[in-house]
């Protein structure tokens, strides 16, 4: 997608220097644009757990390029071993969303075959650019189906805007390019469909008022930003037609954790009969797990971010300031789950199904699952 007209990615190999990885820092945006350099497997461990980098699908991939940076600098004592370690470390940087851990997992499984450092070096930065661009092909497939939702709306409403709420950042900065929950979006503006997106603000870190606001005003996408807990009224007076939102981890029986608030704006659109939507890639999928609200690891983040807020001064200076009584107890709960049974579909890159384990599957009957056959066969 574009920055100021030009065309980004999130993530890159640095173009005259392939041991480096470029990231836009996250942190930053909407008040600045910079671009940070990965060297190391440790760089990516910190961008990954200070959020220069984040999203489900970006911090995968991040994760990837990171298992590269390990080969290539990380180089003391047998290289087998120190690619194991290198992976049980980046998996630890963030832990809900699975993607990091599944991307991880697919380069340690082929780089293992590799029969030296040096061809594992190569094969390593084959396989993350084949990650990135897998990504991307999902995601771009994402939007083609979601489109197809938001077009059939379209006509139901003669033409008129379709409205849509989107809850934190699931646009193309969480992922590479397109987005998850933004791509159908993307698609529908790119058509021609009138759209209008409302944009949850998504405290504490403001993903939806700094992040999401500022990819939809870089594409032109007419949206609102609007406090987290607006959703519910807009729904009751018929002024959403749509939610999409995005995944960190799908369960093999369609509970899906995304940011915190999601849960609630599902609540919501269930009482107003609102369509609910998940758009992820089959890289947010846990086919190991079956009940989401269990067994997901839900993040806690630090209290700074529920205390203190940062934006920009009138006079252009970026400020962090204190908005919580001096001395109060915060709790920082990154993400929540939503039962399968208040999502409408889930709009993946082989198309849209039931959130449920019978749908799930059938779209993706090769999957590998951690549950055994037995326990499947009873859904
Ligand atoms: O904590 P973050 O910003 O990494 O959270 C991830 C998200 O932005 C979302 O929950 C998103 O909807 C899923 S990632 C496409």
């Amino acid at each position: 997608m574009h920055v100021d007209g030009k065309n980004f990615h999130t993530i890159w190999v640095h173009p005259e220097n392939n041991q480096v990885i470029q990231v836009i820092d996250q942190r930053k945006l909407p008040f600045e644009f910079e671009i940070v350099d990965l060297k190391t497997a440790a760089d990516a461990f910190d961008a990954i757990q200070n959020m220069t980098v984040r999203g489900a699908p970006l911090i995968g991939v991040t994760g990837a390029y990171g298992i590269y940076l390990g080969l290539l600098n990380d180089t003391v004592g047998d290289w087998k071993e120190i690619l194991i370690k290198d992976a049980e470390y980046l998996r630890g940087a963030r832990p809900t969303a699975i993607n990091l851990a599944i991307l991880i997992d697919e380069m340690v499984s082929v780089l293992l075959g590799c029969p030296t450092l040096e061809s594992a070096c190569e094969l390593a930065l084959e396989e993350a650019e084949r990650l990135k661009r897998r990504e991307i092909d999902w995601s771009e497939a994402i939007g083609e189906y979601g489109c197809e939702l938001i077009e059939a709306i379209s006509k139901m409403k003669n033409g008129e805007p379709v409205n849509i709420l989107t809850h934190c950042n699931a646009g193309w900065l969480a992922c590479i390019d397109w987005g998850t929950a933004t791509a159908p979006i993307y698609k529908a503006f790119l058509k021609g469909i009138p759209v209008h997106v409302w944009v949850d603000e998504t405290r504490p870190r403001n993903q939806g008022a700094r992040l999401t606001a500022w990819e939809l005003a870089q594409e032109g996408v007419p949206h609102t930003v609007i406090p987290d807990n607006a959703g519910g009224h807009l729904m009751q007076h018929g002024m959403v037609d749509l939610c999409i939102v995005g995944s960190d981890r799908t369960t093999s029986t369609g509970d899906v954790a995304n940011k915190i608030g999601t849960y609630l704006k599902a609540l919501a659109a269930f009482d107003n009969i609102i369509p609910f939507y998940v758009a992820l890639p089959s890289s947010t999928i846990d086919f190991t797990m079956r009940d989401g609200v269990r067994e997901i690891p839900i993040e806690q983040r630090d209290g700074e971010e529920v205390s203190h807020m940062e934006g920009e001064l009138e006079n252009g200076q970026i400020a962090k300031m204190r908005i919580v009584n001096p001395g109060s107890a915060v709790a920082n709960y990154g993400f929540d789950v939503t039962p399968a049974k208040y999502i409408t579909g889930l709009i993946t890159e082989r198309g849209v199904c039931e959130a449920n384990p019978a749908d799930i599957y059938k779209l993706f009957p090769d999957s590998k699952s951690g549950c055994d056959l037995k326990s499947r066969s009873d859904y």
